[in-house]
């Protein structure tokens, strides 16, 4: 059952949004060789207690901390610890927030220092992916529209989305209907999207091949094949003008 939300809760879920989008602005500032990943993580713990909100991510089927600090090969979920960034890394950061009573979730994938042509390009092409799908969340669309859009993006540049995560509903629980596959499995659901759903869409892109495995913390996810990985993740509202994305920062503030 996907829930649609009316004009209030979305405020309080833009609300939400914005304390991810600010704190992966502040954690930006401290992407650089020799930071620890568990020092990121306090950070944005600090960060998003201090307005007020609570980590999403932190006890969700017990995972361990804010976090997801994924690098290199790591596709998603990494946990925070004694690891430093160096030059050269990529790394994608995950983040949930809980804010009366509502949840928001966003994920970006940034270089350490100067990184390589093709990691660059990885970077860029996931996150035009993601904006490619923010183009179909509208009123009358499928969502299956959104998965296409991603996934031929990504594949017209050589590269591959990962089967074995989707993104998902948001509301007052971090995970709600619908999956959202960044695939055209054609078993799918497929709804048609209607005002105040409100989507978190999040695109895992594999250099290489898609499949990945989990490694024995049982939670860091890797590629199969050792290559690079990136995520990007917007929480989109379906609106009657269009897609809004609630856990993007407005360029003025
Ligand atoms: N953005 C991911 C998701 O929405 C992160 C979840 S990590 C977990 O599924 F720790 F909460 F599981
Ligand atoms: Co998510």
């Amino acid at each position: 059952m996907i829930f649609c939300k009316n004009e209030e809760e979305l405020k309080l879920m833009h609300k939400a949004n914005l304390v991810v989008a600010e704190t992966l602005r502040e954690l930006k500032k401290h992407i650089r060789p020799g930071v620890t990943t568990e020092r990121l993580d306090r950070i944005a713990e600090e960060f998003i207690r201090s307005k007020n909100g609570k980590p999403a991510f932190k006890g969700y089927r017990g995972y361990p901390a804010t976090l997801c600090i994924s690098i290199n090969e790591e596709v998603v979920h990494g946990i925070p610890g004694k690891r430093e960034l160096k030059r050269g890394d990529i790394v994608s950061l995950d983040i949930g927030v809980l804010l009366d009573g509502y949840y928001g979730d966003a994920a970006l994938t940034v270089g350490v220092g100067q990184i390589s042509a093709e990691a660059q390009k990885l970077i860029r092409v996931t996150e035009e992916a993601l904006y490619k799908g923010i183009e179909k969340v509208r009123v009358g669309n499928r969502l299956l529209d959104v998965s296409a859009a991603i996934q031929k993006h990504v594949e017209a540049h050589g590269f591959n989305v990962v089967r074995d995560f989707v993104g998902h509903g948001i509301g007052r629980n971090l995970h709600e209907d619908p999956q959202i596959p960044n695939f055209c499995a054609p078993s799918t659901h497929n709804p048609r999207l209607k005002e105040g759903m409100v989507l978190a869409l999040e695109p895992m892109v594999n250099q290489g091949t898609y499949r990945i495995k989990v490694l024995e913390d049982g939670w860091t996810a890797v590629t199969r094949d050792g290559k690079l990985s990136a995520h990007f993740e917007h929480t989109v509202a379906v609106t009657k003008n269009g897609p809004w994305i609630l856990s993007k920062l407005d360029e003025v503030a």
